[in-house]
C-alpha cells in the first residue's frame, strides 16, 4: 500500500490539459477527484490510472459548470469521498467564439457562461471547504490570452479568462489577509497547449507544443505553488512580458 501524498480535484479532466495533469499528479502519488460532463471518458481515464498505480484512488462527479447547484454538490461529494482536498484544479474551459456582432452571441455567450461564471462556482465551492478546512490550494486555469483584449474568435475567450486571472488574485488578496488559514491561491496561463480545444488549429502554430510537455510545465508551476506562472515558460515568460507593454497593433500580429 503507497501513501497518498495529498488529494487533488480537478475539473475538465476528461480531456487535454484536465486529463493530462490527472495522469501526472497520479504519477507523482497523489489521490484524485475528477469531473467534467463526458463520465465515460472519466471512467476510461480512471482505469488507465489504476492500471499504472493500483494503490491511488480515483472518484468521478459529473459536473456541468455551469450548473452551479452541480458544482456545490459535487464538491462536497469529493471532500467527502477522498477525507478532505488538499488542491482544486478550476480547469474546465470552453474556447468557443466569434467577433463581435457577427451573430454569434450564442458561442459567445456559452464560453463566458463556462469559463466565468463556471469559474466562479468552482471558486466559491472549493473556498467553502477550504475555509472549513482552514487550509487548501486553489488554482486557477486562465490563459496566456488574458493580458490583453484578442480579436476574431478569441475577444470573449480571453476577456472571460482576465476574469479567472482577477479572481485568483482577488482571493489571493484576500487570504493574504487571513493568516490563520493557510490557503495558497496559483493562477497558471498557458501558451499553445495540444488539446481537443486547439485540435482544429493549423499543427504547425507558432510556440505550440504537445500536451505532456506543456502539462509537465503547469504541473511544475502547480506543485512549486507559483502564485502566477507562465507556462512553458519559454517562450511565454518573454512574450508575456512583451504583451503587457506593447501597443495593441503589435499585440495582434503576437497572438
Ligand atoms: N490548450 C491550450 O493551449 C490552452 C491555453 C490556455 C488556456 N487553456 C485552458 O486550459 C483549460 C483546459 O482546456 P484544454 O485545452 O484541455 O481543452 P479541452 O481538451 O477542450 O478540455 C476542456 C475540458 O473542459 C471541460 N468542460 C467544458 N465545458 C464544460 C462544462 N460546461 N462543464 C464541465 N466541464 C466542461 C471538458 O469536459 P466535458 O466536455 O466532458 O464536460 C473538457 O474536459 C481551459 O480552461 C482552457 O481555457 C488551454
Amino acid at each position: 500500500m503507497t501513501s497518498s501524498r495529498g488529494t487533488i480535484v480537478i475539473t475538465g479532466a476528461s480531456s487535454g490539459l484536465g486529463a493530462e495533469m490527472a495522469r501526472q499528479f497520479a504519477d507523482l502519488g497523489y489521490d484524485l477527484g475528477l469531473a467534467a460532463r463526458r463520465t465515460e471518458r472519466l471512467e476510461q481515464l480512471r482505469a488507465e490510472i489504476l492500471a499504472a498505480h493500483p494503490d491511488r484512488t480515483v472518484v468521478l462527479e459529473p459536473m456541468d459548470v455551469t450548473d452551479a447547484d452541480q458544482v456545490f454538490a459535487a464538491t462536497r461529494r469529493f471532500a467527502e469521498q477522498l477525507g478532505r482536498i488538499d488542491r482544486y484544479v478550476v480547469n474546465a474551459g470552453l474556447g468557443k467564439g466569434a467577433p463581435m456582432g457577427t451573430g454569434r452571441f450564442d458561442a459567445n455567450r456559452q464560453t463566458v457562461m463556462t469559463n466565468v461564471v463556471g469559474a466562479l462556482a468552482q471558486t466559491e465551492a472549493a473556498m467553502e471547504v477550504f475555509r472549513e478546512q482552514q487550509r487548501g490550494h486553489l488554482v486557477m486555469v486562465s490563459s496566456i490570452s488574458a493580458l490583453r483584449g484578442m480579436r476574431k474568435t478569441m475577444t470573449a475567450y480571453a476577456a472571460s479568462k482576465a476574469f479567472v486571472a482577477n479572481l485568483a488574485e482577488g482571493v489571493r488578496s484576500e487570504m493574504l489577509g487571513a493568516p490563520e488559514l493557510d490557503i495558497d491561491v496559483s493562477v497558471v496561463f498557458p501558451g499553445y497547449i495540444r488539446s481537443e480545444m486547439n485540435e482544429k488549429v493549423a499543427q504547425k502554430t507558432r510556440f505550440m507544443v504537445d500536451t505532456t510537455t506543456g502539462v509537465a510545465a503547469m504541473v511544475a508551476a502547480i506543485e512549486g505553488r507559483r502564485p502566477k506562472a507562465y507556462v512553458p515558460a519559454w517562450p511565454w515568460v518573454p512574450i508575456g512580458a512583451a504583451m503587457r507593454v506593447l501597443p495593441l497593433q503589435q499585440v495582434r500580429r503576437l497572438m
